[in-house]
């Protein structure tokens, strides 16, 4: 039996693999953008749990796997005997029987993990408490889009060193770009992604020093201060002040740097209206490349041949 295709996070996916995710993903866009239908996934169908909230995720996914021909089953914890007992283990044994493909969005990243240890069918990471790889695809994809190649370029994060933050991390390595974090000692990212970072040659620095990490940047991105089921809350709104991304802290980046945001965006926090709704921003294109990414990820997983 070949090895199943999870889509569980950018360290576990080489180089190569992902440059292909990417590549098929714009390849698509542009075919449907030029009126083409394919439907490579007729007959195929994607069960997708939610334990969170999602307005991105969801309607991207649902609508990747129609328009390539497929079929979606949403599932939130509620309504399935996961929400009151039934574990991970036996809820992957009996989906995989049911479904070709499942997408999970989870608090517990173990959870994740143990979805794809007891599945016979591809798993997809649609973000954990520790990481959001398919919002990183339709990142690269769009950065590059407006830029060109990422490779050698430098992002500036400013803010909480959350999930996005770690998938940020990852993908500086996997796409070989320098990433400056800037973000207080108590939202420092996680050690474990940062080591693996190190061991891998990764060009991050990690900083108290917005400035200095925003300097001559390619590409200045943040996130929300409060994430969902985010339980250190106290105080962490007054320490992330410093780390706003206004008008100021953009004119630090290059002149031609693009703003970006995996959203939903709370304006006024961690950025100023000026900025994620101005010139320089290319966040409805990032929200919309997930829709384009979402279809190259679900093609890898279930191996669908790139024209
Ligand atoms: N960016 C993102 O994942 O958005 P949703 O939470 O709406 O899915
Ligand atoms: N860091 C945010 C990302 C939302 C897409 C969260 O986990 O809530």
């Amino acid at each position: 039996m070949t090895a199943l295709r999870h889509f569980l996070d950018l360290d576990v996916l080489e180089p190569v693999t992902l440059r292909g995710i990417l590549d098929d993903s714009v390849a698509r866009k542009r075919r449907r953008r030029l009126g083409q239908v394919e439907a490579p996934l007729v007959g195929k169908t994607l069960a997708m749990i939610f334990e969170k909230p999602s307005t991105r995720t969801r309607v991207s996914f649902e609508v990747a796997m129609r328009q390539l021909g497929g079929e979606t089953v949403m599932l939130s914890q509620v309504d399935m005997h996961l929400g009151r007992g039934e574990s991970i283990a036996d809820t992957a044994r009996v989906l995989s029987r049911y479904v070709d493909v499942i997408m999970i969005r989870t608090q517990s990243h173990d959870k994740l993990l143990d979805l794809a240890a007891h599945a016979t069918v591809p798993i997809i990471n649609g973000l954990t408490d520790r990481t959001h790889p398919c919002q990183l695809m339709a990142d690269i994809m769009t950065f590059e889009e407006h830029r060109g190649p990422i490779a050698g370029r430098t992002i500036a994060w400013s803010g909480d060193g959350n999930n996005m933050a770690a998938s940020w991390i990852q993908a500086a390595v996997r796409f070989d770009f320098k990433l400056n974090i800037a973000c207080p000692e108590a939202y420092m990212p996680a050690t474990p992604i940062l080591t693996w970072a190190k061991e891998h040659q990764g060009r991050i620095t990690v900083s108290h020093d917005v400035a200095a990490a925003i300097k001559g940047a390619d590409c200045v991105v943040t996130d929300t201060w409060v994430s969902m089921s985010d339980t250190r809350t106290d105080g962490k709104r007054e320490l992330l002040e410093p780390y706003r991304i206004d008008r100021a802290a953009m004119a630090l980046a290059k002149p031609d740097a693009v703003f970006m945001h995996c959203l939903p965006v709370y304006r006024g926090q961690e950025v100023v209206p000026e900025v994620v709704d101005g010139p320089q921003s290319v966040v409805w294109d990032e929200a919309e490349n997930r829709l384009h990414a979402q279809k190259g990820i679900l093609a890898w997983c279930l191996n669908v041949p790139t024209i």
